[in-house]
This record gives C-alpha cells, sequence and structure tokens, in this order.
C-alpha cells in the first residue's frame, strides 16, 4: 500500500467528519505471552488502515481544516539503546518524513497536548471500549475540559463512534486492496493443494498444519490470519477444532480451514478431502451436495443482489439433498422454512474478508440486507457436520464433517473467485492425490 492511499484514505474519512471535529485512533497495545515474550505485534486494522504505520504506542488524531496540519501523529521517541534491541523507531522525523503527518509528537506528551486538541472542536469520533487505557484518559480529558469550563473554555458536544464511517469504507476494497487479497488467496490456495499432494493415512493432523504453515511462509506470508484447523474424521465435524493432534485414518476425510495474512490481509479457505486420496460412496455423496451448495451460492454473487441471496441458495439446495439421501424427511420448502438443515448446518454460509478474517462492515441497513457492490470481498462456505452417534442418522454418514470454503470478490458484472487456485472438485481432488 502506497503512502498517496492512505493519504486518500485520511482525506476521505476527514470529508465525511466536516470541520470542528476530531478522529482518534490508537495503536494496537503489544501483548506478553509469558516471561519476557511477547506475541508477534499487529497493528490495530482501522488504525493501521490509515496510518500505515506498524509501531505499537501511538496514537493518531484527525482534525479536519486546522491550519497547523489536519493529521497528527503521536508516537515513541528515536532511543538508540532501545533501537539497537528492537530495531528502528521512526520518531517524530520520520512520521512526518515518512509516514506523511503533518505534524508529530512523542506519545509520553499525549496527556498534555491533546486536551488542547480537543477543546478546538465540537465533535469527536471516537471508539469507545476498545482501548481501556485511552478510554480512561479520554474520559478524565474531557471532564478536566469541562471543569474549566466557566473560564470559558468549550467542551465537545457530540460523541460520535468512529468504526461506523471507517469500517464502511473498509469494506470496498480498492485496487490495491484486491492486489494484495488475490495474493493473499493465491498463497493459501497453493498450501492448501501442497497439503493434497503430501497427505496420506497414519500422518498426523498437525504435520499437514506444519506444512501449510511452511508453504505460506516460504512464499512471504509469514502470519495465518486465524488458526488452522485440520481435523480428520469426527474431529471435522467440531467446527472450531485447533488441537490438530490425532492421527488421520485410512478411509477418513481430512478438512482444513486455513488462510495466511499478507500486507495485513486475510485468506480464509477450506478443503475437504479423503485421506487416502480416494473417497468413498457415502463421502462422495455429501462432498457433492456441498459442493452444489457452495456453486449454487456463488451464482448469487453479483451486484444488486442480497448478502442473503447466496446464503438461501446453499440452505435450499442442501436440504434437497438431504432429502434426497434420506438425511432429512419431509417437503423441502417447509424443511428450509422450519431450519430442518440446522441440524447438519448449523453455521452462516459466510462473512465479509479483508484485514480481519471476519472483517467489518454492517450486513443490513435498516433492517434489510445489505447489496452486494463492486469491490466487496466474502467468504462462500457451506458445510454438512455429521457427528458419530449422531441420532436417526445411518451410520455411513457418521464421523463426516465436510465444508468448502472460497474468498470472492464482487466485481461489475458478477464475481472473480480469489481462491480458485485450490482444487474443489472430486475429479481434481483424487487426480491431484493419485500423482
Ligand atoms: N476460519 C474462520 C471462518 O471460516 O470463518
Ligand atoms: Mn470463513
Ligand atoms: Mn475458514
Amino acid at each position: 500500500m502506497t503512502q498517496t492511499e492512505f493519504k486518500r484514505r485520511r482525506r476521505q474519512l476527514m470529508r465525511m467528519m466536516g470541520k470542528d471535529s476530531i478522529a482518534i485512533l490508537p495503536a494496537a497495545a503489544t501483548r506478553v505471552r509469558n516471561g519476557d515474550v511477547h506475541y508477534p505485534y499487529r497493528p490495530d486494522s482501522d488504525f493501521y488502515y490509515l496510518t500505515g504505520f506498524a509501531e505499537p504506542e501511538a496514537v493518531a488524531a484527525l482534525i479536519p481544516g486546522r491550519k497547523q496540519g489536519e493529521y497528527i501523529l503521536f508516537c515513541r521517541e528515536k532511543d538508540a539503546d532501545k533501537e539497537r534491541w528492537d530495531g528502528a523507531i521512526a520518531g517524530q522525523e520520520g512520521a512526518v518524513e515518512k509516514y506523511g503527518a503533518d505534524d508529530s509528537f512523542p506519545i509520553t506528551d499525549l496527556n498534555d497536548i491533546l486536551p488542547r486538541m480537543l477543546e478546538q472542536c465540537e465533535r469527536v469520533y471516537y471508539a469507545m471500549g476498545c482501548d481501556p487505557d485511552l478510554d480512561q484518559n479520554m474520559s478524565s480529558w474531557i471532564s478536566q475540559i469541562r471543569s474549566k469550563a466557566r473560564s470559558g473554555v468549550h467542551t465537545p458536544q457530540e460523541f460520535i463512534a468512529l468504526d461506523h464511517y471507517l469500517h464502511d469504507m473498509r469494506l470496498y476494497k480498492s485496487r490495491s486492496e484486491i492486489a494484495a487479497m488475490r495474493k493473499a488467496a493465491k498463497i493459501a490456495a497453493a498450501a492448501h493443494k501442497r497439503l493434497m499432494s503430501e497427505c496420506r493415512p497414519g500422518i498426523k493432523e498437525y504435520q499437514l498444519e506444519a506444512s501449510f504453515l511452511h508453504e505460506c511462509s516460504r512464499r512471504g506470508a509469514r502470519q495465518q490470519a486465524y488458526s488452522p484447523i485440520v481435523g480428520g474424521g469426527n474431529n471435522a465435524t467440531v467446527l472450531h477444532y485447533v488441537d490438530n493432534s490425532d492421527k488421520l485414518e485410512n478411509g477418513d476425510l481430512v478438512l482444513i480451514d486455513a488462510g495466511c495474512e499478507l500486507d495485513y490481509y486475510a485468506s480464509d479457505i477450506t478443503r475437504t478431502f479423503p485421506v487416502n486420496g480416494k473417497f468413498t460412496q457415502p463421502q462422495a455423496q455429501l462432498y457433492q451436495l456441498v459442493l452444489n451448495a457452495q456453486l449454487a451460492a456463488i451464482k448469487q454473487l453479483k451486484p444488486g443482489n442480497a448478502y442473503n441471496a447466496p446464503h438461501k441458495a446453499a440452505v435450499r439446495t442442501l436440504t434437497r439433498g438431504l432429502v434426497k439421501l434420506g438425511l432429512l424427511k419431509g417437503q423441502p420448502a417447509k424443511l428450509v422454512r422450519e431450519e430442518k438443515y440446522k441440524k447438519f448446518f448449523m453455521h452462516g454460509t459466510g462473512h465479509w474478508l479483508g484485514m480481519d478474517v471476519h472483517d467489518v462492515g454492517d450486513y443490513k441497513i435498516d433492517g434489510h440486507w445489505r447489496q452486494l457492490e463492486p469491490g466487496m470481498v466474502l467468504t462462500i462456505e457451506p458445510g454438512l457436520y455429521i457427528p458419530m452417534g449422531s441420532k436417526g442418522v445411518a451410520k455411513k454418514w457418521q464421523g463426516i464433517g465436510i465444508r468448502i470454503e472460497d474468498d470472492i470478490l464482487i466485481t461489475r458484472d458478477g464475481c472473480e473467485v480469489l481462491s480458485a487456485d485450490a482444487p474443489k472438485t472430486i475429479t481434481e481432488i483424487e487426480h491431484i492425490m493419485a500423482a
């Protein structure tokens, strides 16, 4: 992402905010794992989206129309000793020169400077409840300002949730965001493909996980967008299974839900395939049904269609198929109305995808599902889950969990499946696994 793009985003937000307002955004905190060990630092998505600044201990203030500068970045001061241990710090000069701030102050001066900026504004755009320390500062700054009201100091009158505006911006991906997401999806798709060729009975779930991480890392995506799920057999029926510790058995399916993060953009792909490379008949029947549901859902992805059109299509296809296979009994339309499919398919068909795997953006506007528009990216991920011991279900279906998940961009005339490189038809999968 170029500095020009970050600047364009700040401009767009400031245009929506209008004069006499201030937006305040904190950087994410560093998190201790244990002892002297920290988790790898991940910037806050909102903060990074507007600043491109990946250091902790920073606060950005946007004040549209302010003469002395509209974009102020509070950040760490340069410190040669600290930098010897932990690497470069941009400092105030770097904030201006490299990151396009109009002005920059040491983060340690926040308490002195920010309240004076607040006094000049009518409206404060701020996401309350996300950063407890800054929340506390904020409320003490406001009460400080209020206590000076009699001496003529002005108190801001309106507090507005920043997330709403910002998250609507983040929902529509720019050309360079789409390029990053396409790359992230391609890398994860290649890793999924590698797992298909490596898998064989007897290896451990974590060995497939290790190959996935290796393939992503060596292609430059060194973080995962979420913890990978590698579940063989019945483990695939546990939706958030992340132990990944069991042996993969001959005759079972394995479900892998894994996606990398590249330049802070996520991919989120699920593939399910037979551990030994060949689907049994019941596995193939259920797999083809999930695939048909996924394809029916993807068919609904075009501008103007409602967000839930794909879910409706998936549910209709799954329900009809479940009746045909004898897993549900009754009239498909009635079973859909009564949500009987939920016994086997209990989650949504997808979600927005972007800097966060479950990305931001409203799904409904004024109580109605929003329309799909070019630039939106979402997942389509129907599944069927039939745990061992399911009552009233023939033995041959039990211990099977299947999900097929792709990452999809809405385009002007339809959609583009960003994760299309990961094979998903029965023929393709069996072909790769036989090679
Ligand atoms: N991997 C998280 C999800 O599929 O939503
Ligand atoms: Mn997903
Ligand atoms: Mn997923």
